[in-house]
């Protein structure tokens, strides 16, 4: 089997320890291993398996002989160098919000839309973390029922921030004051994820409704989004309404779930039987359950989902594009 140059970038940060625990853990098939990260960082020392790497500071040429560079060191970086490892034939994913909204550049969830991936352009874009884990039980339902309306509302862990926003719920649960989020975050719920815009959804609730659009194909979809960090460590949640064009009878929507691969129904409620946060935590599923009627209107449907925001919120769906892609002879 055939072994690539892989670079991490953002080796040091928590999505970029997690490519790393995953890339081992799914005996990715890497020949040589180069790990990138800020100046600050240059000379350190991350263990990969039994070997130590050192850690290196982004130059012109340093993606020379790369062939899957993932990226995962925030927006101006991948920018900023994606476009060079682009250009020394490496095929980039990656998972700041950089590149997702280019239209040349594919936006993937590999169960859904892999076939979006256009080898002219190689830089891949991982869809945001609260949105891969909703359309994937969206896919199925698109599919089997039409979708005409979404709304989501979201319950985001605080790991969605990077290390910056655990170490702030860790220290205010300790009793210390807020460093990084504008409220105590050990104590509320705060109903703001990036910055506002003009229209008064958030930033990362406009990267919900444009990039389930994307993904799906439905440039005209009719979405809407509330975001909200809440005080978990790990795992976001999304509780999703959604209109469907046809009338469905809520077996048939359990059916349509459980055959949509990367999916688990846990939907018992008797028995206390659903998603929580705590189910997702350190795997790469999407775990739905509460699935109800909406009793708003007509063919409305609510569900519950959960998962690990790192894992196939960002590190581990980048890990599956990579993997599809070699399986398809694309990289
Ligand atoms: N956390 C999530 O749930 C999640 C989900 C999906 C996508 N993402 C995206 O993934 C990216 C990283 O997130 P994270 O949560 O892992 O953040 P993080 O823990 O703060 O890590 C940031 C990483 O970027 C590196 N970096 C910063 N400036 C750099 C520069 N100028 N050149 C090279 N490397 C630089 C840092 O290196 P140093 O250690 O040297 O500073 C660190 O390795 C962001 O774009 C984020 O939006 C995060």
């Amino acid at each position: 089997m055939k072994k690539y140059n892989v670079a991490v970038v953002g080796a040091t940060g928590l999505v970029g320890s997690t490519f790393l625990k995953l890339l081992y853990e799914y005996n990715f098939p890497i020949e040589n291993l180069t790990l990138f990260a800020s100046q600050k960082s240059a000379g350190k020392t991350i263990k990969f398996g039994d070997k130590d790497y050192i850690v290196k500071g982004l130059e012109k040429g340093c993606f020379e002989g790369i062939e899957i560079a993932l990226f995962s060191a925030g927006g101006k970086v991948s920018e900023e160098w994606a476009p060079e490892a682009e250009k020394s034939g490496a095929v980039v994913i990656d998972n700041s919000s950089a590149w997702r909204m280019v239209k040349e550049c594919a936006l993937i969830v590999p169960e859904i839309n892999l076939e979006h991936f256009d080898s002219a352009r190689k830089i891949v874009a991982n869809p945001n973390c609260s949105t891969i884990q909703s359309v994937l039980p969206l896919k199925p339902l698109e599919d089997v029922f039409g979708l005409k309306r979404v709304v989501y509302t979201t319950y985001q862990a605080v790991s969605g921030s990077g290390m910056k926003g655990k170490n702030d719920l860790a220290n205010t649960l300790a009793g210390g004051e807020p460093q990084f989020y504008p409220y105590n975050i050990a104590k509320t719920c705060i109903p703001q994820i990036d910055v506002f815009t003009d229209n008064g959804y958030t930033k990362e609730e406009l990267k919900m409704v444009n990039e389930t659009r994307k993904i799906l194909d439905k440039p005209n979809l009719p979405v809407s989004a509330t975001c909200v960090r809440v005080p978990v460590m790990n795992a976001h949640a999304v509780s999703i309404m959604v209109e469907l064009e046809k009338p469905f009878t809520l077996e048939e929507v359990r059916k349509a779930f459980e055959s949509q691969e990367g999916i688990k129904v846990l939907d018992d409620p008797q028995n206390a039987i659903y998603p929580v946060s705590t189910v997702a935590n350190d795997n790469d599923l999407v775990y739905v359950g509460r699935i109800r009627r909406d009793l708003s209107c007509e063919n409305g449907l609510l569900f519950y989902c959960v998962s690990d925001n790192i894992r196939k919120g960002a590190a581990a769906n980048a890990i599956q594009i990579a993997k599809a892609l070699i399986k398809e002879n694309k990289i």
